[in-house]
């Protein structure tokens, strides 16, 4: 009896070893190996060549421009930059793959992609993300592809209901840049506030340089704030009226009750419009602040009791001064292009 007893533990034992030395691709257990707990408000779902191709055991990171070595692991470009930002942010990760596999052979692979391109053809995909309720941030990553964004982003995008979530693009690619990636995923998302995004060359997702930059967008883009619910507002401009969305934060709390909150903005360095908080409706738990923005940011510093709306990253994207993030402008940025130097905004809760 002693002796099948240790045989069944020691079956449980291998079983386990075997389930932490090999983990599956399934969503949960991928979230589980990022150290996530399950309960956070940050998704980093990705897609790549690296996991939907069968490559064969010989194709290795100098072979195939797909694959990338970090710690002696093969992995996808675009999960290296994924993973990069799950370490600097926490969130759970998520592989898109598609049920039926991409062919290993690059040719083929560019013939395959223009069909489903020109057929506007959406993949089946493999797996699904449980619970995409409880994420407020979903990052979405992946390689270009023809200059555009590879179809099976297009079906994971298209599955989902991501109303009032924040989306935040990532990239990789060989030259074209996002291309016009960002907008396209901000017209897949309606009822989100998808942000401009980061891409990198390929070629440079390992190096020093990267990384800087990598950290100094998420410092930007500030995703603590931004995991916090977000309530629709206005922001009315002399006859024009824009949406936008306000973060339930310390900080957005203040501000939205002093809503409708009247102030003057001046433009400055074709940035941003700026102007003094009127004494009474200054909030007064403070909080640390960013050196930067993301475009469409409407922010506080408590350094000269400003509000501000950044507009555009002009050739100054760094700021003196540190703000903190209160929301954002979701409607088309281009209409401060066309203001005059000095306007009345008006915040409020939309009705
Ligand atoms: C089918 C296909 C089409 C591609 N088209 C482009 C392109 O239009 N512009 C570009 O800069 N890179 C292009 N690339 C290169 C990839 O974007 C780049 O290698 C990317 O980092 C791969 O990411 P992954 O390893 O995560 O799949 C293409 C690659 C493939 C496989």
């Amino acid at each position: 009896m002693e002796k099948r007893k240790r045989f069944v533990r020691a079956c449980v034992v291998f079983l386990l070893a075997v389930l932490v030395a090999f983990p599956s691709d399934m969503a949960a257990i991928q979230a589980k190996a990022a150290g996530s707990t399950g309960k956070s408000k940050i998704l980093i779902a990705y897609f790549g060549r690296f996991g939907n191709t069968n490559f064969g055991k010989n194709v290795d990171a100098t072979s195939s421009a797909s694959i990338v070595l970090n710690s002696g692991k093969k992995q996808g470009t675009t999960e290296y930059l994924a993973r990069q930002i799950q370490k600097q942010t926490g969130g759970d990760l998520f592989r898109i793959q598609t049920k039926k596999k991409y062919p290993a052979d690059f040719d083929k692979l560019v013939g395959k992609n223009h069909e489903e391109l020109d057929q506007n053809y959406l993949p089946a995909l493999k797996t699904k993300v449980k619970k995409m309720k409880q994420y407020d941030i979903i990052f979405i990553g992946y390689p270009i592809w023809a200059t555009d964004a590879p179809q099976a982003v297009k079906s994971f995008l298209k599955a989902y209901n991501l109303e009032g979530k924040t989306v935040i693009p990532f990239c990789t690619h060989e030259g074209s840049g996002s291309s016009g990636t960002y907008k396209q995923i901000r017209k897949l998302c309606s009822g989100a506030d998808t942000l401009d995004g980061f891409s990198v060359n390929a070629e440079k997702v390992k190096t020093k340089s990267t990384q800087e930059k990598l950290k100094s967008w998420l410092n930007r883009v500030d995703v603590k704030s931004r995991s916090a619910k977000a309530v629709p507002i206005t922001i009315t401009i002399g006859n024009r009226k824009l949406n936008g969305v306000c973060y339930n934060t310390a900080l957005g709390k203040q501000i939205m009750k002093k809503f409708p909150l009247k102030v003057t903005m001046d433009e400055f360095g074709g940035r941003e419009y700026y102007g003094d908080v009127a004494k009474k409706d200054r909030p007064t738990k403070k909080s640390k602040g960013k050196l930067g923005f993301v475009n469409g940011d409407i922010t506080y510093c408590f350094e000269n009791d400003t509000m501000a709306i950044f507009y555009n990253q002009s050739d100054q994207p760094d700021l003196s001064m540190r703000v903190n993030c209160i929301g954002r402008v979701t409607s088309d940025l281009s209409v401060f292009d066309k203001l005059d130097d000095s306007v009345e905004i008006v915040f409020d809760y939309k009705k």
